[in-house]
């Protein structure tokens, strides 16, 4: 793969705890790697260390040591599954609003130096409307918004749809659907969706594909597994392969906003915007 190529920044969203956004982004991460990018997946749910409990890691650094200057970013990287790696949580983004401009510099620097080693970097946002989760999305390249069939999800999906566009500006998502039990569910759920984001705001929305109820989920989860390790042939893990082929497609920023220190720069810049 060719160096300098620009990084890919997804965020995983939705709004709602529970519609599976951490599954979805620890097992897209994982196909995406067996596809042979290099990926970085970031818990930014930084209330409960989502992901390292999902695969059973337990990592002795976080992010928030980096901005401490305490480790350098490579230092707490973790390995986890497929050859991914994983960035784990931290209250760091809380605290990146209140870095001097000598720190802004240092953690714009650590991440300037994972650019050439990273092909796509997905990260798991916690649920919510939280500023911090703003500050994730407003920086990413592609949000995707995961939705299941509960009338709050719809709802919540909206509520965060509506607050990006409003107060950010921002115009592009991507909606999966999770936990679907009939093969057209997936598109009626986003078609509701759809309608009240088009009716009411200035956005477009893109309908990426439905990940089907499976108990292989929970059991897995249960097991501290990834998915795609504990039933790599369940449903569930076809339709996350399918959703990682269709995000290897989606286009890749431009350069030089491709680079991840643009996106620490946007991060930095949307965290300290809310205060
Ligand atoms: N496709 C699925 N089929 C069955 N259960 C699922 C599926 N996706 C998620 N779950 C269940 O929902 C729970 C919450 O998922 P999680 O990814 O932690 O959600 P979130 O990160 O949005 O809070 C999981 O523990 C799992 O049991
Ligand atoms: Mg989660």
């Amino acid at each position: 793969m060719s160096q300098n190529r620009p990084v890919q920044v997804i965020a995983v969203s939705g709004g709602k705890g529970g519609v599976g956004k951490s599954n979805i982004s620890v097992n897209l991460s994982i196909a995406l790697a067996n596809m042979r990018r290099r990926v970085v997946l970031m818990d930014a749910d930084l209330g409960l260390a989502n992901i390292d409990v999902l695969l059973g890691l337990s990592p002795k650094h976080t992010l928030a040591d980096v901005l401490a200057g305490k480790c350098s970013l490579p230092e707490i990287l973790m390995a986890g599954p497929g050859g991914i790696k994983i960035v784990p949580a931290a209250s760091g983004v809380q605290r990146m609003a209140e870095l001097s401009s000598q720190e802004h510099a240092g953690v714009i620097s650590a991440f300037s130096d994972l650019s050439d080693q990273v092909d796509v970097l997905v990260i798991d946002t916690a649920a919510g409307i939280s500023d911090t989760v703003l500050s994730f999305v407003r920086a990413a390249n592609e949000t995707l918004v995961v939705v299941c069939d509960e009338p709050s999800s719809i709802t919540d999906a909206y509520a965060l749809i509506k607050l990006l566009n409003k107060e950010y500006d921002l115009q592009r998502f991507r909606v999966v659907a999770n936990m679907t039990r009939t093969s057209g569910e997936g598109q009626l759920m986003f078609n509701k969706l759809n309608s009240v984001c088009e009716r009411f705001l200035d956005v477009a929305l893109q309908y990426v594909g439905q990940i089907p109820f499976d108990e292989n989920v929970r059991h897995a989860v249960q097991r501290q597994k990834a998915l795609l390790d504990f039933a790599p042939n369940c449903k569930a893990s076809l339709a996350l392969r399918e959703l990682a082929k269709k995000v290897d497609n989606w286009p890749l920023p431009s350069a030089p906003s491709g680079k991840l220190e643009f996106f620490v720069e946007r991060l930095l810049q949307a965290a300290g915007s809310e205060y």
